[in-house]
């Protein structure tokens, strides 16, 4: 018989989710939908990190549109399970367990954390302390793979640096998880700037910057049509610019044409029409997520199910560990 493996992942319910995130993450859950055995989730607690940026009456609202998306997106409930990481209290039970054999180094070392609490005159706490909370969120579940964007990478690294101290003090006790990247769409770059990521809190003070998952079809293409290129014609990706290879790799990864043959297809002609043929394959991909994520916020009562059935199944697994 054959076992499946566990995947476990996440997403913080702050600011918009973007094309970023769906290319990222959320496509390639559904692409391997069926081969894994899938564990999704809404890291609120994660959000606390950055209190500031946290409206408390909000938080509860924004994670269900999270967890909506997620369906709204194809992870199905009947195979993959969808929940709300604070409605299942052994996360922060496990955290403080791990927080102990954490060395302090390790989190100082994390680039996110340098990042985020560069030229801040005071730092929570709960921010360096991030990637211990996402360690316990991975080894609650005994997880064999985090599917996850390419940002992620030093924080699963960290993940199984945990499990391994853990088990060499303690016995063997949880699993070292691995990570799973798509092999295009990891990296999705600011369309406004292609030198940095699509970024939440980027796409907040620079409306150019990123096609949001809920963004209607006009703002797309739009947005598409203004992105960052050069003034050259070049698509080779050795030679291509930054914004090119950005709007060859999302075509890519919505179509899985791959990205030579989508630079040869285009080779001679002007960047107007890469742009054109990326926003239409933009639309076309998220109208049908839009519409039913529309359907699922019109029924609470069958949200709310589907939540409490998905906590309940993962409580059992969180609860033994
Ligand atoms: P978050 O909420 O920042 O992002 C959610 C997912 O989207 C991916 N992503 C991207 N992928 C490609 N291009 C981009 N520009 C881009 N921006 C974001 C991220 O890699 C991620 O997969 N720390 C995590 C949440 C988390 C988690 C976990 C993830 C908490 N616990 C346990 C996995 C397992 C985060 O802030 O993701």
């Amino acid at each position: 018989m054959s076992v499946r493996h566990r995947a476990f992942s996440g997403v913080q319910p702050t600011g918009r989710l973007h094309l970023g995130n769906y290319l990222g993450a959320l496509k390639p859950w559904v692409t391997h939908q069926d081969a894994r055995e899938n564990i999704f989730c809404v890291v609120d607690l994660h959000a606390l990190t950055v209190p500031e940026a946290v409206d408390p009456r909000q938080l509860a609202a924004g994670s269900r549109q999270i967890a909506a998306l997620f369906l709204a997106a194809g992870i199905d409930p009947e195979r993959s399970s969808v929940f709300i990481q604070s409605h299942v209290r052994e996360h922060s039970e496990l955290a403080w367990v791990l927080n102990c054999v954490t060395p302090l180094g390790w989190l100082e070392r994390m680039t996110q954390f340098k990042a985020k609490s560069e030229g801040r005159d005071s730092v929570g706490t709960g921010l360096l302390d991030y990637p211990v909370l996402q360690a316990a969120d991975i080894l609650l579940y005994d997880t064999d793979v985090v599917p996850v964007g390419e940002d992620q990478k030093q924080h699963i690294e960290l993940a199984r640096d945990v499990a391994l101290r853990f088990n060499h003090l303690f016995g063997e006790v949880l699993k070292p998880p691995a990570i799973s990247l798509p092999p295009v769409g990891a990296r999705v770059m600011g369309l406004d700037d292609p030198t940095v990521k699509m970024s939440k809190s980027i796409g907040e003070s620079r409306p150019n910057h990123l096609v949001g998952m809920l963004d209607d079809p006009k703002r797309i293409r739009k947005v598409l049509m203004k992105a960052v290129t050069d003034s050259g014609c070049a698509y080779a990706p050795e030679v291509a610019s930054p914004g090119v290879v950005n709007l060859m790799g999302i075509l890519s990864a919505l179509t899985s044409e791959p990205v030579d043959s989508v630079a040869a297809r285009f080779e001679g002609r002007g960047y107007g029409y890469l742009k054109a043929e990326v926003a239409d394959a933009v639309v076309a991909e998220l109208e049908p997520v839009q519409a039913r994520y529309a359907r699922f916020m019109d029924d609470p009562a069958e949200l709310d199910a589907v939540l409490k059935r998905s906590t309940d199944r993962v409580r059992g697994i969180a609860g033994a560990t």
